[in-house]
């Protein structure tokens, strides 16, 4: 698969098979990760995989006490939230690392969570040209500390989303192109 096809291939793919995702994949998709553009080439950023099934538990049954506790979901969303976190082979958690941010403000940090989403999306499509698939998650930046607690994640480091990453299983639908919709490009000035 050329760059190009696997660019416009990813889709979010939220349903998976129960096969593994090989060690030497991870690796090359963590590889992939770094290769991202970032701040002063500071690379303020952590990825913490977890393939480990009590692990998951762990964060699953953090994130549910954190939805329930503000409100959110009854029991079958509840559930769902145990199950999304659960049923993925692999998820890979991207972290910026305060202490790396060249000056300590909101500039700074924005740049570094920017050089983040880069590499999450390096990620996604390395995935998929490597006959994976995956979607984003915005658990880590909507219950930070849940995911901090059940991960023992220190005070500095800031998880910002995690990817859920396996082979596509049977349930999954049939992705849709994804068109790159009406004016979104202006040649020149606005
Ligand atoms: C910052 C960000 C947060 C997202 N959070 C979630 C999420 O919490 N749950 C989810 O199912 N998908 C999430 N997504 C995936 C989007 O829903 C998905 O990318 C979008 O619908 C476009 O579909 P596509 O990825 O198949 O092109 C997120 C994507 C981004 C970039």
């Amino acid at each position: 698969m050329d760059l190009i096809q696997a660019i416009m291939g990813r889709r979010s793919i939220r349903s998976f098979s129960n096969s593994r995702v090989p060690i030497d994949m991870i690796e090359q998709l963590v590889r992939c990760a770094t290769a991202a553009p970032n701040p002063h080439n500071s690379r303020p950023w952590h990825f913490i995989v977890i393939d480990d099934e009590g692990v998951k538990g762990r964060l699953a049954s953090s994130l549910v006490n954190s939805y329930r506790e503000s409100g959110q979901g009854d029991k079958t969303i509840l559930e769902s939230a145990r199950l999304k976190t659960t049923a993925p082979p692999l998820t890979i958690i991207g972290c910026v690392d305060k202490r790396m941010l060249k000056k300590d403000n909101d500039l700074e940090y924005m740049m570094a969570t920017q050089g983040l989403a880069a590499a999450a999306e390096n990620i996604l499509v390395a995935a998929t040209a490597l006959g994976l698939c995956g979607y984003w998650r915005a658990a880590p930046l909507t219950c930070m500390p849940a995911v901090r607690k059940a991960l023992a994640i220190p005070e500095y480091v800031d998880p910002q989303w995690m990817l859920h990453i396996g082979f596509a299983g049977e349930a999954s639908k049939k992705a849709r192109v994804n068109e790159p919709g009406e004016n979104v490009i202006h040649y020149n000035c606005w």
